[in-house]
């Protein structure tokens, strides 16, 4: 795109106050894109900050034409309504595709969402990749959140899989994912998939990031999935590790979305 029309994609990035994780997931994106050539902009905001203020660091972000996609990292302090920033993301600069009309039109048969979370697309790319059939096969999503449960269930659904969704009030858990042929997990409690919730032969994505204490490490702490892995190897055909698993492939699919994004608005081919 450089070479031929001069001109380059462009993320910008909306961080509110000092969570560690928020910080380490920006710099991991930030870095993603210099290495292939997206501008960044960062705007870092304070914990108090009013909606006011971010609001208008959003519209700023909407009306500069060298931005192509806008990320609020996510989750805001508890005084910012959540919904109300992401419904002021312009949807044609939604990278995250968190905003309702681009979640919306990927919920509908026959719609076509401009961007789909990172996250699920990650895994959808990561099972086709591997040779996974997903027509037909029993999955089950484990969480339902925004930015990974709910968004994977819509998309394996467009995939035309028999999703079953498993959630904090599902009772008897382990027995819906015993009979999954591919099994998501996003959940933020290390270890809570055992070896014996898993199908022999199934095939596990483990999107928990949860840290935990390990006085033997260098700062104290390492990051661990929410599937007990040494159990799961044991009985699953593949699994993916946490770290260094589906991450990657999730800050790819960001990259991605940059580029689309950055195509569209150049109505380059
Ligand atoms: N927080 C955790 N994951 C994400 C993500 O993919 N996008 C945003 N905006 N916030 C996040």
């Amino acid at each position: 795109m450089k070479a031929s029309i001069g001109k380059s994609p462009g993320l910008a990035v909306v961080s509110v106050g000092k969570r560690r994780d928020s910080h380490t997931f920006i710099r991991i994106k930030l870095k993603a894109c210099d290495e292939v050539g997206i501008a960044t902009l960062i705007e870092e905001l304070p914990e108090n900050c009013t909606e006011h203020q971010l609001l208008n660091v959003v519209s700023g972000f909407n009306e500069n034409p060298l931005v192509h996609g806008i990320i609020v990292q996510l989750p805001l302090p508890q005084h910012l309504d959540e919904e109300k920033i992401i419904d002021s993301v312009s949807p044609e600069k939604d990278v995250d595709g968190f905003h309702p009309l681009n979640m919306g039109n990927l919920a509908m048969r026959g719609r076509e969402p401009l961007f789909i979370p990172c996250a699920s697309k990650g895994c959808i790319e990561l099972l086709l990749r591997s040779g996974v059939e997903i027509m037909g096969k029993k999955v089950a999503v484990i969480g339902r959140s925004k930015i990974v449960g709910l968004p994977t269930s819509l998309l394996l659904q467009r995939h035309h899989a028999t999703v079953s969704t498993v959630h904090a009030f599902t009772t008897n858990p382990e027995k819906i994912t015993r009979e999954a042929d591919i099994v998501v997990s996003d959940v933020g409690i290390p270890n809570i998939v055992r070896g014996n919730w898993l199908k022999p032969g199934a095939f596990v994505i483990d999107m928990g990031t949860n840290r935990i204490k390990d006085p033997s490490s260098r700062n104290g702490y390492r990051v661990t999935g929410d599937v007990c892995f040494k159990e799961a190897t044991k009985v699953v055909s593949a699994i993916t590790p946490v770290p260094g698993g589906i991450g990657p492939i999730t800050i790819s699919m960001l990259l991605s979305n940059t580029l689309d994004s950055a195509k569209r608005a150049f109505i380059f081919p």
